[in-house]
């Protein structure tokens, strides 16, 4: 089985290695590039690699995004702004929210049954957009929507496993990383770390700083060219893969970790309920299946300290929940 898959911002600097390691996929069977600038570009470049999928690039001209967006299965959103030096996430939101709501009309309209995974930031609160943009057109299925938080995720086993004295093992290092994705709203669970580590308090309050703001070593790194890209492309690619994976009927016991909306399962009802406050989307452990989220696992056993982090998440997430649903309440 193959997908129709799309990356939307594919010229940029996630979007280029996102695109080449999606055409790496035997699970693709073509491959949307639609951009602003540049789009035609880059799918000339990776169609003449020798694996199965078509690749077409697309620009805004002769209906691009209607096009590209026909028929495909999963659109992947890397396009808006990133970060400068001394920004935040949310800093972001006054370009990136009306580019991802103008991106929702068209998936609405030419794509309402894709999986869409949202990598724009804000993501805690583009993600709310999109779901805004697609309930408003009655097309808004809470099972294929994912912000995209796998980065973290791939950042905390790099991190811990660098920690416990095991840099070149970090691919045995699973530590769940739930919440949102910025700052204090991402919560690693350390102490649920497999295989299980003991770090000293310090320690550990040293690494959850690090996971947390992981993405400003980038953006500090790249001196005023931009935030984080080809850990975000594999990331990305991961996160997509194993949502085709699941598509097309391969079954995995493995969680994967994802913002989405908590009435997407009834586990995701039961997370809200025992969390510190209201939290309609949350970061959580998603078993993918054939139509996206198949199961919400229940979060584990937490320590006094994680509960702590998680109610500082929870209160500043709804405050980003909130400003992607008015800013689609206040569009026209
Ligand atoms: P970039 O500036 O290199 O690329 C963005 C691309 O989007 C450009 O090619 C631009 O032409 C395109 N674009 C702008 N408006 C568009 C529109 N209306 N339709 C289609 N394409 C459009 O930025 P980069 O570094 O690739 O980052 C992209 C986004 O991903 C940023 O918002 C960044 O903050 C976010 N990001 C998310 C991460 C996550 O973990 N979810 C990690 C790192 C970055």
């Amino acid at each position: 089985m193959s997908f129709k898959a799309v990356v939307v911002g594919a010229a940029g600097g996630i979007g280029q290695p996102l695109s080449l390691l999606l055409k790496q996929s035997t699970l693709v069977k073509e491959l949307a590039l639609y951009d602003v600038v540049n789009a035609p570009g880059v799918a000339a470049d990776i169609s003449h690699i020798n694996t199965p999928s078509i690749v077409k690039g697309y620009l805004p001209k002769d209906d691009g995004l209607q096009h590209a967006l026909k028929d495909a299965d999963i659109v992947v959103i890397p396009a808006g702004v990133p970060r400068k030096p001394g920004m935040t996430r949310d800093d972001l939101f006054n370009i990136n929210a009306s580019i991802v709501r103008d991106i929702s009309v068209g998936i609405a309209a030419h794509a309402p049954k894709a999986f869409v995974l949202v990598i724009s930031n804000p993501v805690n609160s583009t993600v709310p957009i999109v779901a805004e943009v697609l309930k408003k057109k009655g097309v808004f299925d809470p099972k294929r929507l994912f912000g995209v938080t796998t980065l973290d995720v791939v950042r905390a086993s790099t991190f811990v496993s660098e920690a416990a004295g095991k840099p070149t093992e970090s691919l045995e290092y699973r530590i769940p990383v739930v919440g949102g994705h910025s700052g204090e709203t991402i919560v690693p669970i350390l102490s649920q770390t497999q295989p299980s580590s003991n770090f000293d308090q310090s320690t550990l309050e040293g690494l959850v700083k690090r996971i947390q703001f992981g993405g400003d070593e980038v953006v500090k790194a790249k001196d005023g060219a931009g935030s984080a890209t080809l850990s975000m492309a594999f990331a990305g690619a991961r996160f997509a893969t194993a949502v085709l994976e699941a598509a097309s009927g391969k079954s995995s016991q493995q969680p994967e970790y994802t913002y989405v909306h908590l009435s997407a399962d009834a586990g995701g009802k039961e997370i809200e309920s025992s969390l510190p406050g209201k939290a309609e989307y949350f970061s959580v452990p998603v078993l993918l299946g054939k139509n996206g989220v198949e199961k919400i696992l229940p979060i584990g056993n937490t320590t006094d300290y994680e509960k702590k982090l998680l109610e500082t998440a929870v209160s500043q997430l709804n405050g980003n929940i909130s400003k992607g649903v008015s800013f689609v309440e206040s569009s026209k």
